[in-house]
């Protein structure tokens, strides 16, 4: 028997349903936002994750040179190939623009529960506004998709930093500029890997054990008066997790925030702001994670744009719901089901859904002759609201009789009633 590949799902109808439903939600808080829609090819060219900072992801790709040559890879993210389509319409894209997308990602990652090979994730980004409106504008629409699924901030928090603290740091350490990014990809598996082997490779950079005390006082900041205290006031970095705060109150979110300055994301590109959403029970890996990036661009050769964003992938969420017993039943979508008693009433069968097609019903037309017990269960199992049934007797007076199956009442109608 064949499976599907290692760490990649089938979805049945049922689950699927599901899916539907989650992605409807991701849609309709996006929408709530202004955001549009767009969406690009699952196949990209290797280059366009080409970094050399060391991040997992460009170690994870599912790539292959095709047949003509080309060195290509199934997308792990979405965000370079979002760059690549802003920076191609660069001069006559209107600014600031808010787009989102749902694409599936690959990635050969080690599995784990809430970490497959290839998940849907929800992406969010604005483009072309610098200041922190846009990541509360996005933080919000976070908020905003949690509570359509029924989540609320006991459940769920959104920890909040900013790269620029520990850029800070490492200035003043007299770290080369370089180094930043290579360090906020060590100090993102703190949580994953033992202390002892972050300092290894924090070592193995070049930094010295100053240097990682440093770092290691600044991860353990856990508000922002202490943050205050230890930077002084009109530091760039807390001015904007100032401000961030500010804005989230006009937006009634700050109970969903926390400031956690060990949170600086996996990713080379972010620069500012950083945000990663967890479960409050701390069971989960992060439920989705984002932030600014405003020098993406000039990797991809082109001018640079201020650009905000996250990813928020279906796996972890689909988890917690589950956890938390909030997956809705969710019916099959169809109306009704239409059933001949016997072949010679086919026809009308046919005309009758026909009719129903016509007025936007989902229909669903029993195909063969069946046994009236079999149609019951039928429509049991496939949850319609109603039995239209094609009886000898009443099709000759024009009639077809229907049974409501929520309230299991039964009526005949005219056809033109239909
Ligand atoms: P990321 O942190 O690599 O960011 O992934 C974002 C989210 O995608 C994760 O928090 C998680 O929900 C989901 N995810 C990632 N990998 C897996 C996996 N193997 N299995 C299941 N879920 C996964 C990015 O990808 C950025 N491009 C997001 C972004 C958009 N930043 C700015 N704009």
């Amino acid at each position: 028997m064949f499976k599907s590949p290692r760490g990649t799902r089938d979805f049945y109808p049922e689950e699927m349903r599901v899916r539907n439903w989650l992605f409807d939600n991701f849609k309709a808080a996006a929408k709530s936002f202004g955001f549009e829609e767009y969406d690009a090819p699952i196949l990209e060219t290797e280059e366009l994750y080409i970094r050399k900072q060391g991040e997992e992801i460009t170690q994870q790709l599912y790539n292959f040179e095709d047949k003509g040559g080309r060195k290509v890879t199934l997308r792990p993210e979405m965000t370079p190939s979002l760059a690549r389509m802003v920076l191609a319409k660069a001069n006559t894209l209107p600014m600031p623009l808010k787009w989102y997308s749902i694409p599936q990602c690959w990635r050969y990652e080690r599995m784990q529960r809430g970490r497959l090979r290839e998940h849907y994730q929800w992406n969010m980004d604005i483009w072309g506004s610098e200041g922190a409106e846009a990541e509360v504008e996005l933080l919000c629409a976070m908020v905003n998709f949690f509570q359509r699924i029924g989540i609320d901030s006991n459940q769920v928090g959104i920890k909040v930093n900013n790269r620029k603290l520990l850029q800070n740091v490492l200035e003043s350490a007299g770290i080369n500029e370089d180094q930043f990014a290579p360090v906020c990809i060590i100090i993102d598996k703190i949580d994953k890997i033992p202390k002892e082997v972050v300092e290894e490779q924090l070592t193995e950079l070049g930094l010295n054990s100053e240097t990682i005390k440093l770092i290691q006082s600044t991860l353990a900041l856990k508000d922002l008066k202490s943050l205050n205290e230890v930077l002084g006031e009109d530091n760039p970095a807390l001015n904007e997790l100032n401000q961030v705060w500010t804005l989230a109150k006009s937006y009634g979110i700050t109970e969903w925030l926390e400031f956690d300055a060990s949170v600086v994301r996996g990713l080379a590109y972010y620069t500012g702001t950083v945000f990663e959403a967890f479960d409050r029970n701390g069971t989960l890996r992060a439920i989705c994670g984002g932030g600014r990036y405003d020098s993406l661009l000039s990797t991809f050769g082109g001018a640079d744009i201020p650009a905000c964003g996250f990813g928020f992938g279906d796996v972890v969420i689909m988890e917690l719901l589950s956890d938390l017993d909030l997956i809705p039943e969710l019916p099959s979508g169809i109306d009704d089901i239409v059933f001949a008693f016997n072949e010679d009433l086919r026809d009308a069968a046919m005309q009758v859904a026909n009719r129903l097609r016509s007025n936007g019903r989902s229909v669903d037309l029993i195909l063969e002759e069946r046994k009236m017990k079999w149609v019951f269960k039928h429509a049991e199992r496939s949850q319609a609201k109603t039995l239209v049934m094609i009886t000898p007797n009443e099709w000759e007076q024009g009639k077809v009789r229907i049974k409501n199956l929520e309230n299991k009442t039964e009526i005949d109608l005219d056809l033109e009633e239909l």
